[in-house]
C-alpha cells in the first residue's frame, strides 16, 4: 500500500477543491495529488472520448459489452464472476480508467424497476457472494470498483428525491447486507452514494449511513463517492461523510465547503479526511498506472461468449425437446435473432467491439440442416399480419420452431420503471399460433426485468431464459440450444404468477415522493414462501441436460464456520453442472422470519455417473437478525434447519443443527411485561416482590380459569407498571422502581442513547 500523501502543504481551497469532480469523469489535481478518471460501469467500461454525460447518449470507445447484472447473476459463479472482473480491469487499465462504476448492487424488490437488469438478485447473500467476486477481480488490477447505489435504491421512479421508508429490520438483513458483506471481504476502493433518501434523509447527507454504518461499524476506509448529481447540500454531505462530489459543479460547492469552514459551521477536520482519502485513492490509481497491462479483444469476446452461455438458464424441457441435433430443420422467429438485445439502456451502456447475432450463429452450428428465419413481429407493437404468417408457414415447414421473444430497449431502461411485467401482446398471439403449427417449438426470452410467464409455459414445450447476455449472447445461445454447452444458470429472482402476487404490488413506486417498504422481510421468494404463493418458476430454478441426485447430507460447525455437506451424482448421460443451494429456517423463532432463507451455495461440473462431496460453507453470523432492541445481530439459541437443494422449492435434504446462540439480554425497566421478566435470569428478586404485591384477580391460578381464559398468558403482555397499580399499594411503584435501579441493567438499548 502507497503511502497517503503528505497534505500539510495544502490550503483549504485545495483540500475542498479535492473533493469535487473536475469535469464528468476526472477528478482535480491538487499539491502532489494527480488526477483520476471514473467511469461506467458495470458489465463494459464506457469510456467516452468526447462529449461526456450520464446517460450512456455520447458514443463511447469499444468494449467488450459483458453480461449485465442480470444475466451474470444467473451463472451463480463466483470464479466466473471474479474473472469477468479481472477482464473489465484489464480493459480499464487499457483505455485509462481508474475507477470503473460498479458493480450495482441493489436488491431486486419489485419487477417493475425498470434499473433490475444492472443487479444481481432479489437476495442479499447471493447478491454479495457475486459482488464479492465481482470487486476482487477488478481491483486486482490496479482498478478501483465502485459499489452502487449505497442505499435503499430499488425503483427508478422518482429516484432523486424519493425517500424510501425502510424498518431498521428490512434495512439490515435484505438491503444494506450485501454492501456490509463486499465492504467487509473485498474492501471496494469506493462506494457511491445514491440519490434517493432514506428514511426523509439523502444518502449523501446520512451521517447514519455514510459514517456509523459504513465506516464505524464496517470498517470501510475507501472514499464515499455520490452519484452522478446526488449532491444537494455540499456542506451537509462532507460533514455526514462524504468525499468526492461528482461531477464538479464548476467550483460553486468547494467555496461553500470553505465558507462553511470559516463561518464556523464544518469542522476543518472533516475537509481534510475527506481529501486525504482522495489522496490516497489517487495514489493507489497512480501505483496501478506504472505498470501497464494489455488485453486481447478476440479473447475477451470468447470470456464472454463463455461466461453468457453460463448465463442461461433452462426453464422448462418438455419430452427433452432441447438440445437440437445438427440435420434438423429449423424456423428462427422473431425479431430479436438478427436485431439482438444484449443489455440495457442509460449509464451502463456500452459500445461493444462486436456482436454476435443468435441467427448466425444457429446457422454455424445447425450443420447441414435448413434454417430459415421470419420476423414474426415488430418491436413497435404494431399487429403485421404478413410478419406474423410469413413466421407461422416457416413453422409449420420445419422440424422444430425457435421463437424469441422479448422486451424492446424502450421498453425497460435506466430512469424510468416498467408499469407491468407482461410480454407484448402481439408476441403472445404469434406464439399461439407457431405452437398449434409446430408442437417442437422453443422459446428465447430477452430480457432485463422479470415478464410474467405463465403464457409462454403453458404454450411452449421449452424455454429458455437468455435474458441480457451482453455481445456474444447470439453465440451463447447457439451453443446452448445445440447443446454444446450444458445449460446451469438458475434464477435470481423469482418469476410470480401474476404482478398482483408480488411483494410490493401496492406500494411501488410510492407517492409524493415516499416509497414505503411495508412488506419488510419478505422480498422475493421470502414473500412467496411464507404466503404459500404459486409461483411460475421459483427462485434458484434452472434445468439441466442432465439430472442429479442429492445424498448424504451431514452439517457441522466449528469456529463460526458452519460446512454444510453433501453428496451430488449426475445420474443422465451427459456432463453437466449443478448449483447446490443450501437454505436455513427457524420455525421456531421468537422473531418473524422467511421460511426459509438462502445461505450458500456451490457449483459443481460432473460427468454422467460421476458423484462429488460438494461443501458449502456458511457463516454463523448469516444466521443472525437484527435486533431492533439492542440495535445488533443476534444468533438465537437452539435448532436450525438446514436444507439443500436444486431450487428455493426444490429441496432435497434437510437436517438439523443446533446452535450456541448470543446472549440477549434486555434492560428490566417499568414497561417490561411480565412475560419478559420471567425470561430475565436475574428477574428473581422482582419476581418474588411482583408475587407479594400481584392483585389477587391477576395470578395465573385466579378465577379466570375458570372462565375460560388462560391467565398466564392473558398477564404476561402486562406491564410492571400496571401490576403495581393495580395492587393499590400506595408504595408499590416507588419499591418497585428501587428494585429495578438495583438490578443489574442489561445491555443499553437504542431508546437508552
Ligand atoms: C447512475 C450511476 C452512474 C452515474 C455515472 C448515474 O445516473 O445512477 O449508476 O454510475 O450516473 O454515469
Amino acid at each position: 500500500m502507497e503511502p497517503t500523501p503528505d497534505l500539510t502543504g495544502l490550503s483549504l481551497e485545495q483540500k475542498a477543491a479535492l473533493g469535487s469532480g473536475a469535469d464528468f469523469w476526472t477528478t482535480k489535481a491538487a499539491g502532489p495529488v494527480a488526477p483520476m478518471v471514473l467511469t461506467d460501469g458495470p458489465h463494459g467500461v464506457r469510456k467516452q472520448a468526447e462529449a461526456s454525460d450520464p446517460l450512456g447518449l455520447a458514443v463511447s470507445l469499444p468494449a467488450t459489452c459483458f453480461p449485465p447484472a442480470v444475466g451474470l447473476g444467473q451463472s451463480w459463479d463466483v470464479e466466473l464472476v471474479r474473472r469477468v472482473g479481472v477482464a473489465l480491469g484489464q480493459e480499464s487499465r487499457t483505455l485509462g480508467v481508474d475507477v470503473l462504476l460498479g458493480p450495482g448492487i441493489n436488491i431486486k424488490r419489485d419487477p417493475r424497476c425498470g434499473r433490475n437488469f444492472e443487479y444481481y438478485s432479489e437476495d442479499p447473500i447471493l447478491t454479495g457472494a457475486l459482488g464479492t467476486a465481482w470487486v476482487a477481480g477488478l481491483q486486482s488490477t490496479g482498478v478501483g470498483a465502485s459499489l452502487k447505489h449505497f442505499a435503499a435504491n430499488n425503483a427508478e421512479h422518482d429516484r432523486m428525491r424519493s425517500s424510501s421508508d425502510v424498518d431498521p429490520r428490512p434495512l439490515r438483513e435484505i438491503y444494506l447486507r450485501a454492501f456490509a458483506h463486499i465492504v467487509r471481504t473485498a474492501a471496494p476502493w469506493t462506494v457511491m452514494c445514491s440519490y434517493n433518501r432514506i428514511n426523509g434523509v439523502h444518502a449523501a447527507e446520512n451521517h447514519w449511513l455514510l459514517t456509523a454504518v459504513l465506516r464505524d461499524e464496517w470498517g470501510f476506509d475507501g472514499v464515499v463517492v455520490s452519484d452522478w448529481g446526488a449532491v444537494t447540500d455540499r456542506v451537509a454531505a462532507v460533514a455526514a461523510g462524504l468525499d468526492l462530489e461528482m461531477p464538479g459543479s464548476g467550483g460553486a460547492s468547494d467555496a461553500a465547503v470553505v465558507a462553511a469552514v470559516r463561518a464556523g459551521d464544518l469542522d476543518p477536520a472533516v475537509v481534510d479526511r475527506a481529501a486525504e482519502r482522495v489522496a490516497a485513492l489517487a495514489k493507489k490509481a497512480e501505483a496501478a498506472r506504472r505498470h501497464p497491462v494489455g488485453h486481447d479483444p478476440a479473447a475477451h469476446h470468447a470470456l464472454a461468449r463463455e461466461v453468457a452461455a453460463r448465463c442461461v438458464v433452462l426453464l422448462q424441457n418438455d419430452n427433452a425437446i432441447l438440445p437440437l441435433s445438427a440435420g434438423q430443420s429449423i424456423a428462427v422467429i422473431g425479431e430479436f435473432a438478427e436485431n439482438p438485445r444484449y443489455q440495457g439502456g442509460g449509464s451502463s451502456r456500452v459500445n461493444a467491439t462486436q456482436v454476435d447475432i443468435p441467427l448466425a450463429e444457429i446457422r454455424a452450428l445447425a450443420g447441414q440442416g435448413a434454417v430459415r428465419f421470419a420476423r414474426g413481429f415488430t418491436t413497435d407493437d404494431t399487429t403485421d399480419e404478413t410478419l406474423r404468417a410469413e413466421a407461422v408457414e416457416i413453422a409449420a415447414a420445419a422440424d422444430t420452431a425457435v421463437v424469441f421473444l422479448g422486451l424492446a430497449a424502450r421498453q425497460e431502461s435506466e430512469g424510468f420503471d416498467r408499469d407491468d411485467i407482461e410480454l407484448p401482446a402481439g408476441q403472445l398471439e404469434l406464439l399461439t399460433e407457431v405452437v398449434r403449427v409446430q408442437p417442437a417449438t422453443v422459446v428465447v426470452l430477452v430480457h432485463g426485468g422479470v415478464l410474467r410467464l405463465a403464457p409462454v409455459a403453458g404454450l411452449a414445450p421449452a424455454i429458455l431464459d437468455a435474458a441480457l447476455l451482453g455481445q456474444a449472447g447470439g453465440g451463447a445461445i447457439a451453443d446452448i440450444l445445440f447443446g454444446k454447452v450444458t445449460p446451469s444458470g438458475r434464477l435470481t429472482e423469482t418469476v410470480p404468477v401474476r404482478i398482483q402476487d408480488t411483494p410490493a404490488y401496492v406500494a411501488f413506486p410510492g407517492e409524493n415522493s415516499h416509497v414505503r417498504y411495508g412488506e419488510g422481510l419478505y422480498v422475493g421468494y421470502r414473500w412467496y414462501d411464507a404466503r404459500e404463493l404459486e409461483v411460475t418458476y421459483p427462485f434458484g430454478h434452472g434445468l439441466s441436460y442432465t439430472t442429479f441426485a442429492y445424498s448424504d447430507l451431514t452439517v457441522t460447525s466449528a469456529d463460526d464456520m458452519i460446512t454444510v455437506q453433501v453428496t451430488v451424482t449426475n445420474t443422465g448421460s451427459r456432463a453437466g453442472r449443478e448449483v447446490v443451494q443450501c437454505y436455513t429456517a427457524k420455525p421456531d423463532s421468537s422473531v418473524t422470519r422467511p421460511p426459509r432463507e438462502l445461505k450458500g451455495f456451490a457449483v459443481t461440473d460432473l460427468e454422467p455417473g460421476m458423484s462429488e462431496r460438494v461443501s458449502i460453507m456458511l457463516r454463523r453470523d448469516d444466521l443472525a437478525y437484527w435486533e431492533t432492541r439492542v440495535d445488533r445481530w443476534i444468533v438465537e439459541d437452539g435448532d436450525y434447519q438446514v436444507c439443500v437443494g436444486a431450487s428455493s422449492r426444490d429441496i432435497r435434504l434437510t437436517t438439523q443443527l443446533t446452535v450456541a446462540g448470543d446472549p440477549l439480554r434486555l434492560p428490566i425497566t417499568l414497561d417490561s411485561t411480565l412475560g419478559e421478566v420471567m425470561n430475565n435470569p436475574d428477574a428473581g428478586p422482582l419476581l418474588e416482590f411482583l408475587a407479594r404485591n400481584a392483585p389477587p384477580g391477576l395470578s395465573p391460578d385466579s378465577g379466570g380459569a375458570a372462565l375460560g381464559i388462560d391467565m398466564a398468558r392473558m398477564v404476561a403482555s402486562f406491564p410492571l407498571r400496571l401490576m403495581v397499580g393495580f395492587s393499590q399499594n400506595p408504595d408499590g411503584r416507588t419499591e418497585l422502581e428501587q428494585l429495578i435501579a438495583s438490578l443489574d441493567g442489561g445491555e443499553e438499548t437504542p431508546a437508552d442513547r
